[in-house]
């Protein structure tokens, strides 16, 4: 007979596993299984609602531990959500409902769950399972981009793939190993990033016409700000240079506004410093303009009916991330580039390897246009000198996750 794994190891961590009521809830059980047979001890707690999907006892079972359900149960004394927060070294929501994504980002305390996440003394893991039109509804959008730039709650998943109702779409939750691994890494307290500076570039730049009129483009900030919180989540020093954009600074972030891309280029410069040494890593999502107004005029310009509609000289941008590159002497900064073009997705590839080449970059994003400008989601393929990663459909959190894995895994 082999013994239950006992967490007595330096490594092992408490982790309070918050259950909310989704059919996803049994995979619950399974994460609790590989949390545990990993040596760490495992705190389960559910909503009511997760109690009609799974039974605590089988919860309890696996963990070895009382399932808590209710915030007035008698049999424990104190306060049981912070008796709770304050045993956890991580919080797991798994699976997080869209109720519960709501609920959290309000900062609501109105059940156990959301009363312990408020509560929290470490980070938060939630792995998101819901219908695929209930995860894109823009409410549950901007209820997930608040709590990442709370900076306190990292996203495992969702994926795309069937879900219960027989659809299929972005809303399926993680694999329970999947999840099992990003509760680990945080429970590990260090972030992979930590001592690194990481400058990210977001949103789209406005090239002046004249004092009312702007060359612009539709880049919405989101993919750039999702890396950064994320960059800085994994303890990365992070500085976001970001376009005109309305998205609230990710917690934690050092920011600098920009409008064009003269300043964006200025702004790099003073970031990085003459040697480059100022970052380890400069990622730039965003939507450089390539051309701008040759001069603009200092007055609006105004319509003349007596004469033809003015036509506007082009004046081509510098490539800032190409700059950059001709410059670095050796292999720092790493840099990253997007690309977001339209066409199929072999078109979209073949850009993405031209940009790599061209602009000597370590990494290019490759994007199409009408799945990634002002959505939530986006779907990527990563393309290095090594070659191209298949195509992930996930959310901007997500698929920062895995562009900084890339940097992690980069030799140094
Ligand atoms: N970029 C840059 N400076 C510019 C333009 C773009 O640093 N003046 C960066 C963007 O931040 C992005 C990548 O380069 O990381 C995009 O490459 P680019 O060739 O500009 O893309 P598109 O304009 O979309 O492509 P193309 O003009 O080749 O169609």
């Amino acid at each position: 007979m082999t013994e239950r794994p006992r967490p007595n190891e330096s490594r092992a961590r408490v982790v309070a596993l918050a259950v909310t009521g989704s059919v996803a809830a049994y995979k619950a059980v399974e994460v609790a299984r590989l949390l545990i047979k990993s040596g760490h001890r495992v705190l389960p707690l559910m909503t009511a609602s997760a109690t009609r999907f799974v039974g605590p006892v089988t919860l309890s079972g696996i963990c070895g531990e009382p399932v808590a359900t209710d915030m007035w149960d008698p049999a424990y004394p104190g306060e049981l959500h912070v008796a709770i927060a304050d045993r956890a070294d991580v919080l797991a929501i798994v699976p997080a409902t869209a109720d519960a994504l709501a609920r959290l980002a309000q900062g609501r305390a109105d059940d156990l769950v959301t009363a312990t996440a408020l509560c929290a003394r470490g980070p938060v893991l939630v792995a998101p399972a819901m219908h695929p039109r209930m995860w894109s509804h823009p409410a549950t959008q901007a209820n997930v981009a608040a709590l990442v730039s709370q900076g306190r709650v990292r996203l495992a998943g969702p994926v795309v793939g069937p879900v219960a109702s027989g659809d299929v779409g972005m809303g399926r939750m993680a694999e329970p190993v999947e999840i099992a691994r990003a509760v680990e890494e945080l429970a590990s307290g260090v972030g992979d990033l930590s001592g690194k500076r990481v400058v990210v570039t977001a949103g789209p730049t406005y090239e002046p016409i004249d004092p009312v009129r702007f060359l612009g483009n539709r880049s919405s900030g989101k993919m750039g700000f999702a890396l950064a919180a994320r960059a800085r989540a994994r303890g990365a020093d992070v500085l976001l240079i970001a376009g005109p954009v309305a998205l609230p600074t990710p917690a934690g972030v050092e920011r600098r506004d920009v409008e064009t891309a003269e300043q964006m280029r200025a702004a790099l410069a003073d970031a990085l410093g003459p040697d480059l040494r100022g970052a380890d890593a400069v990622v730039m999502a965003a939507a450089v303009a390539d051309f701008r107004p040759a001069s603009a005029s200092a007055t609006k310009i105004k319509k003349d009916a007596a004469s033809a509609a003015p036509a506007i000289d082009l004046a081509r941008n510098p490539d800032l991330i190409a700059e950059i590159a001709a410059r670095r002497a050796g292999e720092a900064p790493a840099l990253v580039a997007f690309a977001l073009e339209t066409g199929d997705d072999a078109a979209v590839l073949a850009y993405a390897r031209k940009k790599l080449e061209q602009k000597r970059v370590d990494l290019v994003v490759a994007n199409a246009a009408h799945e990634s400008l002002g959505h939530g989601d986006n779907r990527v393929a990563l393309v290095d000198a090594a070659g191209a990663s298949p195509f992930v459909a996930a959310s901007k959190e997500a698929l920062a996750d895995r562009i900084l894995d890339r940097l992690v895994a980069r030799p140094a």
